[in-house]
């Protein structure tokens, strides 16, 4: 009988064996078609916390509008936060533009095709920059999120937490090992076959499809019968939940937007006005007249209509959002009364009336008031 293998074993075989599976079946992705540094930088940012099915339409569309770093550099910040509308996390976007602005800075408007410098700049972690290394330069470099540390959790029979840095370090120094063996440029390749086994094969949720996977041979867990208790999940911590009213407020044809401040959740991002907990169709009431008597001047509109909108549950990653909403419509008791606020730069929280078109094309609503916005 064959001797065990030893857990370095593991990984240097699993690389030969990934490069066979995966000039079968690597699956077809836009990204994948000009993998230059930009296109594998921009599609890395979404991929992170985000589906790769719900990522390709963001990714085309956002390639339209940016084509190249330099034109990321130029843009307004809220022009490139209204396109990461919908792909949530908006410090990404953030660091993205800082980023390009170094890029274009300090090295001609090229991502550098250096390890350590890709993982200096803004919002570009150990991860991203294995990645953008391997695949885009061709340099041999470790590429290690969480389904990578499934897979090799799996592979190597670990029965620990995964989610400890020393787990995390364990497998990037086992990758970069195996990796060694290899022309440099096969990095990418063999970076790119674990994310697909891991999103098609090595499944985190439900029986994994071992049946058809390349490592099986290789494998710990699936020797000892152990893929469902790998990797071993330690209890998550749960979130907070916060009751908010949102308050869709409307007179006429536009609705009252308020700035998030420059810090925190959703900083700099636009939202209806809302309050903590939940209001009744009164409270709302009085709470929307208190809002623009302190905004706008006492007593220059009046309710018109309150209508309870549905609920909505939004999940953050640290804390959850349990809404309510109603939408209000209101008038001026003397028309042309109305203030025009419009926050002139992100210091100043201001609020604006805009139309639904204006909103649309303009205004960065983050999806946690989307369901509310489209009650209509
Ligand atoms: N998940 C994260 N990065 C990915 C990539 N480049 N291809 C497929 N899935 C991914």
């Amino acid at each position: 009988m064959r001797k065990a293998r030893t857990e370095a074993e593991r990984y240097r075989e699993s690389v030969p064996a990934l490069l066979q599976w995966y000039s079968y079946n690597a699956r077809v992705l836009p990204w994948r078609e000009e993998p230059t540094p930009y296109h594998v930088w921009i599609s890395e940012i979404m991929l992170q916390q985000t589906r790769v099915e719900a990522v390709r339409a963001y990714y085309e569309r956002f390639l339209q509008l940016f084509p190249d770093v330099q034109a990321v550099a130029s843009a307004s910040e809220d022009r490139l936060v209204k396109a990461w509308e919908g792909l949530g996390y908006y410090s990404r976007i953030r660091n993205i533009h800082a980023a390009a602005q170094v890029i274009c800075e300090q090295y001609g408007g090229e991502l550098p095709a250096d390890y350590e410098l890709l993982r200096n700049l803004p919002g570009i972690g150990d991860y991203t920059a294995g990645a953008i290394a391997s695949m885009a330069f061709g340099l041999s470099a470790p590429a290690v999120d969480g389904n990578v540390l499934r897979v090799y959790a799996r592979l190597t029979g670990y029965r620990e937490d995964i989610r400890s840095p020393k787990y995390k370090k364990q497998v990037t120094e086992g990758i970069a090992d195996a990796l060694a063996a290899w022309e440099q440029s096969e990095a990418g390749r063999v970076n790119q076959a674990i994310m697909d086994i891991g999103a098609t094969v090595c499944i985190p949720n439900g029986k994994p499809h071992c049946d058809v996977c390349p490592l099986s041979h290789l494998c710990a867990a699936y020797a000892e019968d152990l893929t469902e208790e790998i990797p071993m999940k330690t209890a998550k911590k749960s979130r907070p939940v916060q009751k908010k009213t949102v308050l869709v407020i409307r007179c006429g044809n536009r609705y009252l937007l308020h700035r998030r401040p420059r810090k925190g959740l959703l900083a700099g991002m636009w939202e209806f006005p809302n309050e903590e907990g939940h209001l009744t169709a009164r409270g709302g009431r009085a709470s929307v007249m208190q809002l623009l008597d302190t905004v706008f001047g006492k007593h220059l509109f009046s309710v018109i209509r309150t209508q309870r909108l549905s609920d909505h549950l939004h999940v953050f990653s640290h804390v959850e959002w349990d809404m309510r909403g109603y939408r209000i419509d209101i008038r001026e008791k003397e028309p042309g009364y109305r203030t025009m606020y419009t926050a002139s730069d992100g210091e100043n929280v201001g609020f604006v009336w805009v139309t639904a078109e204006e909103i649309e094309r303009e205004y960065g609503l983050p999806q946690a008031f989307q369901t509310h916005r489209l009650q209509e």
